[in-house]
């Protein structure tokens, strides 16, 4: 059965979309893994990175969050993965969701139906604690938490994990934090040093929490223009430049998530 991964942050522009992507490309090239990238954000960042012009689609996952009998659109175009496209419908959803009995759990109930055909399923959630957020943290196995190495990121990221741990203990108390991402690191900043000392002292405080028992603070992701670049060419950062020196830091992070798809039978998913 695939592991499904939310790229998390109720912070906009930290990487959550880029991330998405690129991740999502070294899972399924490097690790041979069949994929599936799934679009929760009404301003459809991914879809547009991805190369697909978000209103084409009539067919969204708004459907299927609304309608659990509805199969889920997929855009199967690229080689590498299967996207479930969103557009800007998906915020009339979003106030949709409110009406429905259980409502945290719509997006659960469609990954149910589609991660037994995948390895890997990576949600993109969009830049708000909304609804649809509330569904995505509800729905996966992991969260990824991206976070931009500035001071101000770090205080509404801490106001992020209070909530995630609210939401959690309710309606999905398996959930596991795996990683924090620190993103748009540039080490010649102070502040980009201290914000990297404050997340490891957060989250060694957190440990004795199981929601974050076993998360992993990656190596930062250096700041660079040329996600954008590779974005706007609708490229993962490894197509666009091959020997781009984040890519390292970004294998890391998919490596650590093949620890979480390879568990075998029986084993302990979080040991
Ligand atoms: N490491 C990075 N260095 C510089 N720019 C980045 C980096 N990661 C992402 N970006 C750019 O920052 C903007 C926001 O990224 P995005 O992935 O859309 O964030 P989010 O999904 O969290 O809103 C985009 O223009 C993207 O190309
Ligand atoms: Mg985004």
């Amino acid at each position: 059965m695939g592991k499904t991964f939310a790229l998390f942050n109720m912070s906009g522009g930290v990487g959550k979309s880029t991330l998405t992507q690129n991740l999502g490309y070294h899972l399924a090239t490097d690790h041979d893994l069949k994929v599936l990238l799934i679009d929760v954000d009404p301003q459809a960042s991914l879809t547009t990175f991805m190369g697909y012009p978000p209103l084409e689609y009539e067919q969204t996952i708004a459907d299927s969050l609304l309608d659990a009998s509805s199969p889920l659109a997929l855009e199967s175009r690229t080689e590498w993965c299967n996207l479930a496209p969103a557009n800007i419908f998906l915020s009339q959803c979003e106030i949709e969701l409110h009406s429905k009995i259980q409502r945290e759990l719509c997006l659960r109930r469609v990954l149910d139906k589609v991660k037994d055909e995948y390895d890997a399923v990576l949600v993109d959630c969009p830049p708000s604690l909304g609804q649809l957020s509330i569904n995505c943290i509800s729905g996966v196995d992991f969260l990824i938490i991206p976070i931009q190495t500035e001071c101000k990121s770090l205080e509404a990221t801490l106001t992020l994990l209070q909530t995630t741990h609210e939401i959690t203990q309710q309606v999905n108390p398996d959930l596991r934090v795996l990683g924090v991402a620190p993103t748009m690191y540039n080490k010649q900043y102070r502040q980009h040093q201290e914000a990297m000392d404050t997340i490891q002292s957060v989250f060694q405080e957190l440990r004795a929490n199981e929601l974050f028992a076993h998360t992993s603070i990656y190596d930062p992701i250096p700041r660079s223009t040329h996600f954008g670049d590779a974005s706007k060419a609708h490229q993962p950062l490894a197509v666009f430049k091959p020997k781009h020196p984040a890519l390292e830091q970004l294998r890391a992070i998919a490596d650590n998530m093949i620890s979480q798809i390879k568990v075998p039978v029986g084993a302990a998913a979080n040991g």
